[in-house]
C-alpha cells in the first residue's frame, strides 16, 4: 500500500456538493474518507452513495455508535448495507454491545463486513475529568489500553487512537487496526492542541491509518501537502 492510502480525509462539512469535490480532487491521494454527522445527520446515510458515485470508494462513517446491544446491532446493519468500508463504536457501550455489532457485522458476505473501530476515550477528555468526574482510578493511558484491549477481546477489528497512545495500545492489542486522527505538521504551533503527533510518528509507533482534515481539504495542492508536510519522512520507512 502506498503510503498516501495510509491517508484518510475527513469530510468534516455539511456540504454535499464541498464533500463531492473533494472527493473528486483528493481521491488520487488518499485511501479514504471519513464521514460524520455533519453529513449524515442532514442528508441521510445514502450520501454515502453519492459520495461513492463521486470517486471515494472507501468510506470511513464516524458515528461512534453507543446505546444498548440490539439497537448497536441494528446500526450496524444499516451501515453494512450501505457499503461502509470502517466504522466507530464507543467500546464504553460494555463487551455486550460490542460483541452484538460484531456478530451483525459477521452475517453479513465477508467482501461486505465492515471494519469495526472502537473509540476509547476521547481526545476531548483529559486526566481531570477521567478521574474527577467519571470516576475512574486509571490513567488515560492506562484506560484507553484497558478498553482497547476489550473490544478486540469482544472482537472488533480495531481501534482509534490519538497519535500520543499509538505505541502503548499498539503493545496492549497486538495485532488489529489502528487509525490516528490528531496529526499535526511539524510546522503547526503546538499550544492549540492536545495529544496529537506527526504522521511518520504515529505510523513508526503502530498506526495503519492516519485522519486528517482540515490539513488537506483546504490545501491547494494535497499531494506536495501530503508528502512534505504530513509524511515528510515517512516514505523512506515503510
Ligand atoms: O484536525 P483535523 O481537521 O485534521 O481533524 C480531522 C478529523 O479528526 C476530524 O474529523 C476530527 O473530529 C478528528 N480529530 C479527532 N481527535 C483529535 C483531532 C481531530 O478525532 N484530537
Amino acid at each position: 500500500m502506498g503510503i498516501q492510502r495510509k491517508v484518510i480525509c475527513a469530510l468534516d462539512t455539511s456540504s454535499v456538493p464541498e464533500a463531492v469535490a473533494t472527493i473528486r480532487r483528493l481521491a488520487p491521494f488518499v485511501g479514504g474518507f471519513k464521514v460524520g454527522h455533519a453529513l449524515t445527520l442532514p442528508h441521510g446515510l445514502g450520501v454515502v452513495e453519492t459520495l461513492r458515485d463521486a470517486g471515494a470508494q472507501r468510506i470511513f462513517l464516524d458515528l461512534k455508535f453507543h446505546d444498548i446491544p440490539n439497537s448497536v446491532a441494528l446500526a450496524v446493519r444499516e451501515a453494512t448495507r450501505h457499503g461502509v468500508w470502517m466504522m466507530t463504536l464507543h467500546a464504553s457501550g460494555g463487551p455486550a454491545m460490542m460483541t452484538a455489532a460484531v456478530e451483525e457485522a459477521q452475517s453479513h458476505s465477508e467482501e461486505c463486513q465492515p471494519i469495526l473501530l472502537a473509540v476509547s476515550v476521547l481526545t476531548s477528555l483529559n486526566q481531570h475529568i477521567l478521574t474527577d468526574h467519571m470516576g475512574t482510578d486509571r490513567t488515560i493511558v492506562e484506560h484507553m489500553a484497558y478498553l482497547s484491549k476489550l473490544a478486540v477481546d469482544c472482537g472488533m477489528d480495531g481501534v482509534v487512537s490519538s497519535p500520543e497512545e499509538v505505541k502503548e495500545i499498539r503493545r496492549a492489542i497486538g495485532h488489529g487496526v489502528i487509525v490516528s486522527p490528531g496529526i499535526r505538521r511539524p510546522d503547526q504551533n503546538l499550544n492549540d492542541h492536545s495529544r496529537t503527533g506527526t504522521g511518520p510518528q504515529a505510523l513508526a509507533d503502530g498506526a495503519d491509518y492516519l485522519v486528517i482534515g482540515r490539513g488537506l481539504m483546504e490545501s491547494p495542492d494535497p499531494e506536495k501537502t501530503l508528502t512534505d508536510y504530513y509524511l515528510f519522512d515517512a516514505a523512506g520507512s515503510h
